[in-house]
């Protein structure tokens, strides 16, 4: 195997097998498979100047914010590679954000600017790659509705079948009209997120249709990019902190590979630390951290944040270790405080899903915690867009009892000149502009 640049190894038994191997967990075991590549050619800052000669680039598959880091994420796949094209998402400075958060460097990597709407199109992009390279003919995955929305994206754009698996009731409107708006056959379990991804990945070794969640490594080396494209709009200068909201814990994961991988190949001479923000109401990961990761935990998930409404996150050993390497730590902020967040966050006109939000509440307790200084730098990656959970956003702003500090009511009138005079008289902004 170690002849090939690219090969698959078992994280439980340590088995290799080769990179287009179709199994979505390890044969032998049943463990989770990580990717694994040969140290690039060039590297330091050869590495750097070649993924920046690329940033022109408009057309073709370095265009995507994925393969423009093409040899850190599957470099024999390029030439066959299936984008939309995805990345190139901003890095924003908002100074309304970072004073309520307390932070006076943070900035936001809005992954809401994704073709789908949210990150899960960089994973997706390799995931349906690699898909069409072993022959697959249909995929599949479990969501909380993110993923859903892009592998129905991504398998329409691929000419693959789709079936998503998702819990009745539980995945934001925006999120389920992608995935049926993209064609992908759509099941409504009556059950928990954790119920489906169980489910998801019965039928796949069953059916033999492909497996799309992150449980395939695959979709890991596409997030991968999300560090390393914020890293090059540094300048390859690394933040103190990298703060990530966690569900599943693909992301955390992908994260410290990321920059693990980083810094072996001589990107950047030293390691942001990762924060991983929880739920209070779906904190397994949070909870086994401030026990020193000696086990994982199992809970029954509620929170506002639908998208990490998660009891049983898939991937804890490998998110456990890039905190560990990182010397990261995991939180978990109450719902209130999220949607306190998203507001901030909303109101200042960037917009993003309550999910996300929770970054930027966790910036927020970590600084009042003191475990992010005053003067470090963070770099807070909202996950979603604003648009993937309307609900969250009337709800929030319609509220009664109590309404939220930030609500923002609207106000039904008659449709008479006198009425929209009386508002304006009334509102303390716009009675400014007479
Ligand atoms: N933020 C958003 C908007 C998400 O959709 C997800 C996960 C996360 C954060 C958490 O990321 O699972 O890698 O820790 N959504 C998955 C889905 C579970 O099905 O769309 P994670």
């Amino acid at each position: 195997m170690s002849a090939a640049p690219t090969w698959q190894a078992c994280a439980g038994c340590g088995a290799e097998i080769p990179e287009t191997d179709p199994h979505a967990r390890c044969p032998h075991c049943r463990g989770l498979l990580e990717v694994r590549h040969r140290a690039p050619a060039l590297s330091g800052n050869a590495l750097r100047a070649t993924f920046d000669a690329r940033l022109g680039v408009r057309r073709g598959i370095l265009a995507s914010g994925v393969w423009r880091f093409a040899e850190a994420v599957l470099p024999t796949a390029a030439a066959q590679a299936l984008s939309y094209p995805e990345g190139n998402t901003p890095l924003l400075a908002s100074p309304a954000v970072a004073a309520w958060a307390g932070c006076g460097e943070l900035l936001l990597k809005h992954e809401g600017h994704n073709p789908t709407g949210s990150f899960k199109d960089r994973g997706m992009t390799v995931g349906v790659t690699q898909a069409r390279r072993i022959g697959a003919q249909a995929v599949a995955c479990a969501s909380t509705g993110n993923t859903a929305a892009a592998l129905a994206a991504y398998a329409a754009l691929a000419g693959l079948a789709a079936l998503v698996i998702v819990p009745k009731g539980q995945v934001a409107t925006g999120k389920l009209a992608q995935a049926l708006a993209y064609g992908a056959r759509t099941l409504l379990v009556r059950g928990s997120f954790d119920d489906c991804l169980e489910l998801v990945d019965q039928a796949s070794e069953r059916l033999g249709v492909y497996l799309l969640n992150s449980v395939n490594p695959f979709r890991l080396e596409g997030q991968k990019t999300i560090v390393l494209e914020l890293l090059q709009q540094l300048g390859w200068e690394p933040p103190d902190w990298i703060v990530v909201p966690a569900g599943n814990l693909g992301n955390t994961a992908a994260f410290g590979k990321a920059l693990a991988e980083a810094c072996a190949w001589g990107l950047i001479d030293r390691t942001p630390r990762l924060a991983a923000v929880q739920a209070d109401g779906a904190a397994p990961f949070a909870l086994s951290f401030r026990e020193g990761f000696v086990r994982p935990h199992r809970v029954v998930p509620r929170t506002v944040a639908t998208a990490i409404n998660i009891g049983n996150p898939v991937s804890y050993e490998r998110a456990a270790r890039a905190v560990r390497e990182t010397n990261g730590v995991v939180t978990a902020v109450s719902d209130a405080e999220i949607l306190e967040a998203k507001a901030v966050v909303d109101g200042a006109g960037i917009g993003c899903e309550p999910a996300s939000a929770a970054a930027a509440a966790g910036v927020r307790r970590l600084i009042a915690e003191g475990v992010i200084r005053p003067g470090e730098r963070a770099v807070a990656v909202l996950t979603g867009h604003v648009l993937k959970d309307p609900e969250a956003i009337t709800q929030y702003h319609q509220r009664l009892e109590p309404p939220p500090a930030r609500a923002n009511r609207p106000v039904e009138i008659e449709a008479r000149l006198e009425e929209v005079e009386r508002v304006i008289v009334e509102d303390r902004d716009l009675a400014r502009v007479r």
